[in-house]
Formats: C-alpha cells, sequence, structure tokens
C-alpha cells in the first residue's frame, strides 16, 4: 500500500514573493488531501518563505539539488544539513537537466543520494532516457544503469526510504508526454530492480513517479497504471490551479488504494 506523492518541481522561476502567491494558492487548494502526499521544491531562495506559508500543515517541503559534503569550500553549493533545518523533507536528485546542463555524474549522483539520507530526508531519485536512447532500444539499459549507480552500496533499509522518478528526457518540457502503459512498463521494471537491490517488500513500499508532462488532463491516465505511484511535474506546477488539480487526480488513486479495493 503505497500513498501516492506528488511533487512539484518549480525550477528555476520566481521571486520570493511569487513563490509565496504560488504555495498559498496549492495550500488553500489542498486543504485537507486526502489519498495524497504532497511537496513543493521552491527555488533555493524561497525555501524559508514557503516553509512559513506551509507551517504546519499537510504539504510538505523539498529542494531541487543539493552538494554531498555538509560543509566545506565549495562555493555557491547547499548542503543536506542546510536543507533540512529549513524543513526541507525531500530533495530532487540527478534530475535530467542537472545531468544535462552541470555534468552531474551517476557517482556523484550516488553521493547526494547518500548524503541526504543520512540527514534524514529522503532523496527522489530521477532516471531516465533521451530520444536517442530510445530510438536505439536502450530505454531499459539506460534507466537500470542510472538505478543501479544512484542507490550502489545503500542497504536495503536504506533504499526504503528513497522515492525514484522515472523522467524521459524527451517528454521533459515538451507537452508529449509518455504514454501510460509505455510509462508503466518502465515503473515495472524498476520495481522488479528494486526487488533485486533490496527485497521484495522494500520494493512493494518505494514509490516510482512519473514525470515529463504531467498535466491535469493526463494525470489520472498515468497514474491509473498499477506501478506509477504519482507524478513530479515541472510546467504545470507553476499554476497553482493546475498543479491542484493534477493533485486532485492523482488523490483518486490514492483513496482507492487505501480502502484496499
Ligand atoms: P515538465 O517537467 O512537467 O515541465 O515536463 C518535469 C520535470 O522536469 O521534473
Amino acid at each position: 500500500m503505497r500513498t501516492p506523492l506528488v511533487v512539484a518541481n518549480w525550477k528555476m522561476n520566481g521571486t520570493v514573493a511569487e513563490a509565496r502567491a504560488l504555495a498559498a494558492g496549492v495550500r488553500d487548494g489542498l486543504r485537507r488531501p486526502r489519498g495524497v502526499e504532497v511537496v513543493l521544491c521552491p527555488p533555493f531562495t524561497a525555501l524559508g518563505a514557503v516553509r512559513e506559508l506551509l507551517a504546519a500543515g499537510p504539504i510538505a517541503l523539498g529542494a531541487q539539488n543539493s552538494h554531498w559534503e555538509a560543509a566545506g569550500a565549495f562555493t555557491g553549493e547547499i548542503s543536506p544539513p542546510m536543507l533540512a533545518e529549513l524543513g526541507c523533507r525531500y530533495v530532487l536528485v540527478g534530475h535530467s537537466e542537472r545531468r544535462k546542463e552541470f555534468g552531474e555524474t551517476d557517482e556523484q549522483i550516488n553521493r547526494k543520494v547518500r548524503a541526504v539520507l543520512a540527514t534524514g530526508m529522503a532523496p527522489i531519485l530521477c532516471v531516465g532516457e533521451t530520444a536517442e536512447e530510445r530510438a536505439q532500444g536502450l530505454t531499459f539499459t539506460t534507466v537500470e544503469g542510472q538505478l543501479r549507480a544512484g542507490l550502489a552500496g545503500l542497504a536495503a533499509a536504506a533504499i526504503g526510504f528513497c522515492v525514484l522518478a522515472y523522467e524521459p528526457v524527451w517528454a521533459i518540457g515538451t507537452g508529449q508526454h509518455a504514454a501510460p502503459a509505455q510509462a508503466g512498463e518502465v515503473h515495472g521494471y524498476l520495481r522488479g530492480l528494486l526487488s533485486e537491490l533490496a527485497t521484495k517488500e522494500v520494493a512493494q513500499r518505494v514509490r516510482v513517479l512519473y514525470g515529463g508532462s504531467v498535466k491535469p488532463d493526463n494525470a489520472a491516465a498515468l497514474t491509473a497504471e498499477p506501478d506509477i505511484d504519482g507524478a513530479l511535474v515541472g510546467g504545470a506546477s507553476l499554476s497553482p490551479q493546475g498543479f491542484v488539480a493534477i493533485a486532485k487526480k492523482v488523490a483518486h488513486k490514492g483513496v482507492t488504494v487505501l480502502r484496499g479495493d
């Protein structure tokens, strides 16, 4: 029984005032979410303001990235303890934009996953193939390599605290989401790998989110797939109405799952 999770990735968008307005809109639209857990990942500069707005409510705070060291001479970086101090409970790790634009390697991503866990937060490890990899039939090979490297050296119990996000790179920000069955197949494959890397019980507990052009009109179909446990939402999370609508669609699955239907 996995409570579905919906995560907003605001990326590098918004002033602090805009972040406040957006977070307030989501908070007011989801006063008592049932059947879904909701996380907002604002830019670092807005974490403090968004934390205040969410206060003791049901919506959690997350960060979009983190360094792996706790402190030191790493100009411009932010560490896991700094994020925990600001109230973050989740951290996105290995987003494809970080892999591509900032050259993050699987080895660095693995260090980040471990550092985030060591600080008591949950990493949301992102994996996904490019259009070229898909065209070459390398989808499963690519996500398997990223998953194995990202979780390398972790005990089964630690894997149980992680969240995964399957985000096909060709679907991010393009308006072209994966077909639900196509994504569902990759999610099933990832869960099979989790059984191997941890245990079957742990694999059944870990939430595997889909990301890539999730919108209010495709969220229900995507999360109807048995192994898709929620969504990582970029563009559509910049509108409170859009994001709230997505969370409500996903909550529908959650209510059914939690009732045991
Ligand atoms: P998108 O982004 O929803 O705008 O496609 C998803 C993501 O990058 O996490």
